[in-house]
């Protein structure tokens, strides 16, 4: 048996703006982690199990578009094989689906680097994010490819649609607090609706993306000068500005308000939006507080990280 994992991954700022090429920041989340199992199959065939989506299928019974299966065939492209391997596939992943922490990039990243390994024909970093951000396609739209950059390379970068990866250097080590709304919101279809308000009005949408480049330029300063107390603010104003582009939801909304009450130095939601998680800044000695004061306020789910 050969098995690989992948990080779950959490936007810090820039989300959306970065599908219209302005920077976004984004960092890994180790806590969660997708997992891929691969093991020969005596029956000649190659299957693809995933006990939570109760999935038990033989790959050629998939169709063109499951993403599992694209996963694994695009995988196989790679590897140039003449035929499909008498394989089974694993999957299981303890990163919440369409939460903004990049489930779908994580199970690919899995499989690719699983299945490349138990063949014995190590695939690198570079040619798993160029197929993982493939099958972003099919879980995203017109993805950024900024899940798949962070997941494959599992370290904190700025990124920008189409350029090289720049590493993100973290100045001083920072705690934040990650809560799920327990609403599952494709990004696909947000990332789909906020095209259609930039359609209509593409001055108006510009500009506000043109504000949270600003605030990704800001915190990008301060990340990297261990400048803490800049941070908070900036998160603030980065959701304001998601606001006013539709994306956040009421309960959101009412996350981030719980943080800030309860001592959080900044919060805003994180990833596509409504729904999904949201993030706050916070000193390490508060961030249990703040962690239950989330879940009091209707947090299906709360993680403390720390990003360093
Ligand atoms: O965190 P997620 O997986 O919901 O990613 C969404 C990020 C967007 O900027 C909204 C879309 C993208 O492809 O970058």
């Amino acid at each position: 048996m050969t098995s690989a994992s992948a990080p779950g991954k959490i936007i810090l700022f820039g989300e959306h703006a970065v599908v219209y090429g302005r920077p976004a920041l984004a960092v890994p989340v180790t806590q969660v982690q997708a997992r891929a199992e691969v093991r020969n199959a005596p029956d000649g065939q190659t299957w693809i199990e995933a006990p939570d989506i109760a999935l038990r299928s033989p790959l050629a019974a998939l169709a063109a578009d499951h993403p599992l299966a694209a996963a694994l065939r695009s995988g196989f492209a790679a590897l140039d094989l003449p035929a499909p391997p008498a394989v089974t596939v694993r999957v299981t992943s303890s990163i919440p689906v369409a939460s903004g922490l990049g489930s779908g990039a994580a199970v690919t990243v899995a499989i690719l680097r699983a299945v490349s390994a138990h063949l014995g024909r190590l695939l690198d970093d570079e040619q798993i994010n160029a197929l993982a951000f493939e099958i972003e396609k099919i879980h995203h739209g017109t993805p950024s490819g900024i899940d798949n950059t962070v997941v494959t390379y599992a370290r904190p970068v700025y990124f920008i649609k189409g350029q090289p990866i720049e590493r993100l250097q973290v100045g001083k080590p920072f705690t934040l607090v990650i809560a799920d709304t327990g609403i599952s919101a494709p990004t696909r279809e947000v990332v789909g609706e906020v095209r259609k308000l930039w359609q209509a009005d593409q001055a108006r949408w510009e500009a506000v993306f043109d504000r949270i480049e600003t605030l990704g330029l800001q915190a990008r300063i301060a990340i990297e000068f261990g400048n803490l107390p800049a941070l908070g603010p900036l998160m603030d104003a980065n959701h304001a500005l998601l606001q006013e582009l539709t994306v956040s939801n009421p309960e959101l909304d009412r996350l981030v308000d719980a943080a800030r009450r309860s001592g959080a130095q900044g919060a805003k939601l994180s990833g596509g939006g409504r729904g999904g998680n949201m993030i706050a800044l916070t000193e390490a000695g508060q961030a249990e507080a703040i962690r239950k004061a989330l879940l009091a306020a209707g947090a299906r789910k709360a993680i403390v990280t720390t990003i360093s």
